[in-house]
Parts: C-alpha cells; structure tokens; sequence
C-alpha cells in the first residue's frame, strides 16, 4: 500500500521529523487500512488509500476556518482521542480535524454555513467514519448487528464525536453510566429489578457485542461459555458439575445456561434469585 509520507532523502540523521507524529497515525489508520484492501478489493481497487469524504469542488480550510461560527466544538475537539492526532499546521492536516468526518469545507465556509450547505454530517450516514473504521464496518455485516448501515441506529447514539467521552459508555464505573446509552432504546433489560444480575455491573458489553457478532442477540460467545467465563465450573470426583454450589452435571445435558426452564431472567428477576424467570 502507498505510504502518504515517504520520509524526505533531506531529513538529517538521527533527528525526528516533524512529520513522525503524523506518520504514527498513518501507520494507525494504515493498520486498519491493510484490511480495508483486502475488503474493497473485489469492489474497487482504487480505494487503497483512505480518502476523506468528497465534496465537489470544496478544499480543505483547516479548523481555523470553523472556529468563527462553531466554537464550542472546536475548543472541545483537541481533548477528543480523534483531536489528539490533530495539528493545524500538518500538510494534510484536512485529513484528521473536523473535515476527516464532515469533507473539505470551503464551499461551506463561502456560503456562509448551514445545514445541508456542502458538508457531511456523520451522525446520519456512517459512511464518514466507516472510511477509517473498516473492522467496524466488517462488524456491520456479520448476521447479528445493530442496523446502523440501515439508518435506524447511528454511530452517535453511542460516541460523542467531538469530546473527551468518545466512548460514552466506557467513560464512567457506575453501572448506570455504563449502561447509559444502551439503556435509551433497551429499557427493558436496563430497568431496575428485585434481583439484579450482577454481571450488568460490568456492563452489558460484558456479553454483548455492541456493533455485529456471528452470534444470536448480539452475543459475545455462545452457549455456557458465555456464563462460565464468570462463573467457574468445578468438576468433582464423584461426577459432580459444581457452578455456585449446585450440580449443574444433569442441567448442562438438557441445554444452554439461559433457554428455557434455566436462568431464563439472565438480565434480572423480580421473583427468582437464581434468574429464573
Ligand atoms: C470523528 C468524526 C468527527 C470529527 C473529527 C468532527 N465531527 Fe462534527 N460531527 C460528527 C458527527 C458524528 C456529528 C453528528 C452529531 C449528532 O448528530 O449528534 C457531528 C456534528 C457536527 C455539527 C452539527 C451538529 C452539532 O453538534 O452542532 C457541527 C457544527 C460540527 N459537527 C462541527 C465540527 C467541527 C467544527 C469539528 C472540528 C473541530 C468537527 N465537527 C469534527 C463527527 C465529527
Ligand atoms: C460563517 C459561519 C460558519 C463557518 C465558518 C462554518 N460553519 Fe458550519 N454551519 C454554520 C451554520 C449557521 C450551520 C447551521 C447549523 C447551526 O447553526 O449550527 C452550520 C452547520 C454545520 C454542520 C451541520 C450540517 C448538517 O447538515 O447537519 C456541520 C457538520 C458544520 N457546519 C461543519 C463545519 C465545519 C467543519 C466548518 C469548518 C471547515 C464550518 N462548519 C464552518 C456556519 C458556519
Ligand atoms: C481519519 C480517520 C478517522 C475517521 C474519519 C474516524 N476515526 Fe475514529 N479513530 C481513528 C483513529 C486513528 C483512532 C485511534 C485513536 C487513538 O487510539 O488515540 C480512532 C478511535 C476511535 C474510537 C476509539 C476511541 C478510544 O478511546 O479508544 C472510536 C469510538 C471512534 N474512533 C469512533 C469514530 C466515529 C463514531 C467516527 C465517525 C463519526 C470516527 N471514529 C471517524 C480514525 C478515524
Ligand atoms: C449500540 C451502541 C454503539 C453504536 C451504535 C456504535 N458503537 Fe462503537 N462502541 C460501542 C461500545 C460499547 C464500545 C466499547 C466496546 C468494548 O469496550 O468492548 C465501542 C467501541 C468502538 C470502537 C473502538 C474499537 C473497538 O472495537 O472496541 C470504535 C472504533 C467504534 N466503536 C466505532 C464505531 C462507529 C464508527 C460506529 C458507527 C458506525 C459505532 N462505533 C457505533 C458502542 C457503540
Ligand atoms: C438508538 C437505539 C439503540 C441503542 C442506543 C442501542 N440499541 Fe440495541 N438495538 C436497537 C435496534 C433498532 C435493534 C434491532 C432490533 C430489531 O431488529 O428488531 C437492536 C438490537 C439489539 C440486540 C438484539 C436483539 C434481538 O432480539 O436479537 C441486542 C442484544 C442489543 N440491541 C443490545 C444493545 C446494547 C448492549 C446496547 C448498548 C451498547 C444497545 N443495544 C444500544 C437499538 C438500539
Ligand atoms: C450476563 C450476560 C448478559 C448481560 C450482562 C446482558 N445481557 Fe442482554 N442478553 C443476554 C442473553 C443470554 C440474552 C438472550 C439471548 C437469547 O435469546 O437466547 C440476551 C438478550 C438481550 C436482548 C434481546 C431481547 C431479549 O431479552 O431476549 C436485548 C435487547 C438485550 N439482551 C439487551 C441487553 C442490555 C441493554 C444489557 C445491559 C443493560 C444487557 N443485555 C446485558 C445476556 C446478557
Ligand atoms: C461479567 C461476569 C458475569 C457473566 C458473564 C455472567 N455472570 Fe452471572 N453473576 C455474576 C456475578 C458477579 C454474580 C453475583 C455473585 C455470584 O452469585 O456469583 C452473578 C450471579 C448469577 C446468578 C445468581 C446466583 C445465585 O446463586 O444467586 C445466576 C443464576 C447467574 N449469575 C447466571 C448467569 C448466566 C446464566 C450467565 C450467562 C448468560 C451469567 N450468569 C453470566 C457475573 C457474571
């Protein structure tokens, strides 16, 4: 694959160019890249390199040019982990600040701004962060995802794009926290009960994967592994499955730890403190 910056035959020796800091994000997004090759290959080969969106007839302007009218996001964006490997004065410093996600931005600098005014907003097509984000994007195609590629979930509804928190649900230990985003379209899991399952402390990624998985509802592993990376199964002399402190020996033959008649209740119960039902 082309190297953007191939090392200047007058860099003096044993000096860091100034460009290295920019190349480590290159060899970052090159990493991911490698496989978006691999991905688009069959489709078109052209992409080898990761473009920023197109906008016709639009340069890039920097985020100098966006400060004047949004100047909340541009004093956020430098704490944001996309802002960390920003600077203004990179050649292609349009391929990492606010134009990365939203295109070059002179035509909508020259019109004034405005919605729809010759700029891309992410938070309704993810195609803008899918560029750079191929591993997320092959998540999107696996059998169970969220569907993001159809428009009904967004990459937002997660990530805060231009703060510190990107990881919005990773930002805090409260459990509530933690939950916070899958909590807004998933109320019935999150809800409170009488006898919490304790693993939600931990997060619902803890058995959840929150893009695609080749797994049913999204899950991180299936069948008892998914319960017993938690809860360890002991094998006894006498033939005994021990989970907790009951023989699981017979149960695990009539099925998975939560199908029916098991710990069906696997997020909580009102009534069961084994998750019954
Ligand atoms: C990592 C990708 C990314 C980068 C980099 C980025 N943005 Fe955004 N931006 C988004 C997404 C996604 C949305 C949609 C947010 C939403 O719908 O809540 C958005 C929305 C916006 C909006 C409109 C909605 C709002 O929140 O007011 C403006 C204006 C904006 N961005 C400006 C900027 C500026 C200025 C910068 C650089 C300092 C920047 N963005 C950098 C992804 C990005
Ligand atoms: C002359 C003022 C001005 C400048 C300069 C400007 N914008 Fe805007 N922009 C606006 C206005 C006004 C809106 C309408 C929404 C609002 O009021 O926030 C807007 C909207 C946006 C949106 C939302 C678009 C949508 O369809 O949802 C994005 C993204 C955006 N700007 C990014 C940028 C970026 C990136 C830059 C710098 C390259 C920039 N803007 C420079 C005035 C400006
Ligand atoms: C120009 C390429 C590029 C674009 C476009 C881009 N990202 Fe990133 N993103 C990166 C790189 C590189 C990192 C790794 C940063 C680091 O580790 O500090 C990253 C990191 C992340 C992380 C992980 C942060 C962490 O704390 O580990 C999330 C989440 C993320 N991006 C979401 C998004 C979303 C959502 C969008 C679109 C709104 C987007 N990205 C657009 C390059 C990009
Ligand atoms: C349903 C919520 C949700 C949505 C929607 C979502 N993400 Fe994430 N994302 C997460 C969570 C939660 C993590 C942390 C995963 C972990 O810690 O295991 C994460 C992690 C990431 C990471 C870090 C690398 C990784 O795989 O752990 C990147 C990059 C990322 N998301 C990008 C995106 C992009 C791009 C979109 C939109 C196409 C998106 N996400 C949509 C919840 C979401
Ligand atoms: C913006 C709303 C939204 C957010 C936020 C959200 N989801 Fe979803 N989730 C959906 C939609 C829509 C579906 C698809 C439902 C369908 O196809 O019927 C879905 C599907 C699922 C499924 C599969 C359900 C099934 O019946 O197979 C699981 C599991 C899931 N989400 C977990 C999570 C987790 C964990 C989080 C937080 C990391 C989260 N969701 C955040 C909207 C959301
Ligand atoms: C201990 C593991 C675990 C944790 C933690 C967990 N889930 Fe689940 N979740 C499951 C299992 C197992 C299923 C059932 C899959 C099946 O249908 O067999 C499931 C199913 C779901 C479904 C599909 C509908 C249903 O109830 O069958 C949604 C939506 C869901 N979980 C959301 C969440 C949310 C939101 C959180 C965090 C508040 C969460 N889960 C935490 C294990 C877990
Ligand atoms: C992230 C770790 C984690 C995962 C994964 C997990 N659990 Fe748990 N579970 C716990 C913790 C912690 C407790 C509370 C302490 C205890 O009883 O071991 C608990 C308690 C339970 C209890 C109540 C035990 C009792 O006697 O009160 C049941 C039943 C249970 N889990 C079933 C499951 C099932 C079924 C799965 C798989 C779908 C699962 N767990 C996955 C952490 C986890």
């Amino acid at each position: 694959m082309p190297s953007p910056d191939s090392p200047s035959p007058n860099a003096p020796p044993n000096r860091r160019p100034p460009l290295d800091r920019f190349r480590s994000l290159w060899t970052a997004v090159a990493a991911v890249g490698v496989v978006a090759v691999v991905l688009v290959a069959c489709t078109s080969v052209e992409r080898a390199v990761i473009a920023p969106p197109e906008i016709e007839g639009a340069h890039f302007v920097g985020n100098g040019a966006c400060v004047s009218c949004h100047t909340n996001i541009v004093r956020l964006f430098p704490d944001s982990p996309h802002g960390r490997f920003h600077r203004e004065d990179l050649v292609r410093a349009g391929e990492t600040g606010c134009e990365s996600c939203h295109g070059a931005g002179s035509r909508h600098v020259a019109a004034g701004g405005g919605n729809g005014q010759f700029i891309l907003n992410p938070g309704r097509d993810p195609e803008a962060c899918l560029r750079c984000h191929v591993e997320i994007h092959a998540d999107l195609n696996l059998p169970y995802r969220h569907p993001l590629l159809e428009g009904r979930v967004s990459c937002v509804d997660c990530h805060d794009p231009h703060g510190r928190d990107l990881m919005k649900p990773a930002g805090g230990l409260a459990m509530a926290r933690l939950n916070e985003s899958c909590a807004g379209c998933h109320q019935e899991q999150a809800r409170p009960f009488v006898f919490v399952h304790e693993a939600l402390q931990e997060g619902c990624v803890s058995c959840h994967q929150p893009h695609g998985s080749i797994n049913r509802a999204l899950l991180t592993d299936r069948g008892p592994n998914l319960c017993l990376r938690c809860h360890a199964q002991l094998a006894t002399a006498d033939g005994q499955v021990l989970i907790g402190k009951e023989d699981h020996a017979f149960h695990l033959q009539t099925g998975t730890c939560y199908s029916a008649g098991c710990h069906t209740a696997v997020h909580g119960s009102n009534v069961s403190p084994k998750l019954r039902y």
